[in-house]
């Protein structure tokens, strides 16, 4: 039988995916595993249906990362917060306490946790198929001694602390923008990792509400373009000291740094 990739290669490219190439390969090497299977794999690539999920796996911070449909697939601008953490705290026997604010696939946590041997963590999600998740890939980054999953509305009955990092990528694209995403994110990534309410900023609003209710710790918090100013702001709103915005490999602002120690609060004036 003739090599079926170069024809797979053509109808991807036909159907708009953006990587025909690399999406074949990994197609196809997944295929190897499950003899058989190629042309059904790439039919559901057709469809455009995420590589990640197909496989069931997405690489991040070089680390390789369980996946499936409900969970957010890893992003590699995500890894600006984990370059962040490296920058702020540099050597790696730091007994950090980490705090991960929608965890997901838990890949945050774990690369942190690889970064830092002496640190241990705790991973928030709201979602019990990303606490599963998580778990399985905390399980297989022999990370289980040190990483804790617990179900949680961001920051709200939070116990423990306290916390010398936290980091937290949240949904952040504004409700009106979902419709206009690549059918990639749009028809398979879930909604409640996405959508950030009217402006995108509903979950970073609830975060600063709760940042400043932990009183310690240096938070990084990713955001969307276009969105710098606004957290910033309402960051500030909550007596918060932005420190920086450090931008993504491609020049977007990313990742809002900021110390959680507020600010002396403005007397009140009595009557
Ligand atoms: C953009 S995803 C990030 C996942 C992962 N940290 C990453 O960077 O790939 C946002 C995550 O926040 C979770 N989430 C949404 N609302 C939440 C809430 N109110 N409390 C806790 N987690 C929430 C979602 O279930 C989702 O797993």
């Amino acid at each position: 039988m003739s090599d079926p990739r170069p024809a797979a290669i053509r109808r991807l490219s036909a159907a708009g995916v953006g990587n025909p190439r690399l999406d074949s390969r990994l197609l196809w090497d997944y295929a190897q595993r499950n003899p058989g299977q190629f042309e059904a794999l790439v039919k559901r690539r057709l469809a455009r249906e995420p590589v990640a999920y197909i496989i069931g796996a997405k690489e991040f911070w070089s680390l390789e990362f369980e996946v499936e449909p409900g969970i957010l697939i890893p992003r590699p601008e995500t890894e600006t917060i984990v370059e962040q953490v490296l920058d702020r705290f540099p050597g790696s026997s730091a007994p950090l306490k980490i705090l991960d604010l929608g965890t997901g696939s838990g890949c945050l946590l774990v690369a942190l946790l690889k970064e830092y041997p002496n640190a241990r963590g705790l991973g928030i999600d709201g979602s019990d198929q990303a606490l599963v998740v998580a778990g399985r890939n905390i399980a297989r980054h022999d990370l289980t001694a040190r990483a804790e999953i617990r179900r949680g509305n961001w920051l709200n009955d939070l116990a423990g602390g306290p916390w010398d990092v936290i980091v937290s990528n949240p949904p952040y694209i504004p409700s009106g923008d979902i419709a206009g995403l690549e059918p990639e994110v749009r028809d398979y990534e879930p909604l409640g990792a996405l959508d950030g309410g009217p402006d995108g900023l509903d979950a970073v609003r609830a975060l600063a509400a709760g940042f400043r209710r932990l009183g310690s710790g240096t938070a990084f918090v990713e955001i969307g373009a276009g969105q710098a100013e606004s957290a910033q702001s309402l960051m500030a709103a909550e007596g918060l000291s932005v420190h920086h915005v450090a931008p993504d490999l491609a020049g977007i602002p990313r990742v809002v740094v900021t110390g959680l120690a507020v600010r002396a609060p403005a007397k009140k004036v009595l009557e």
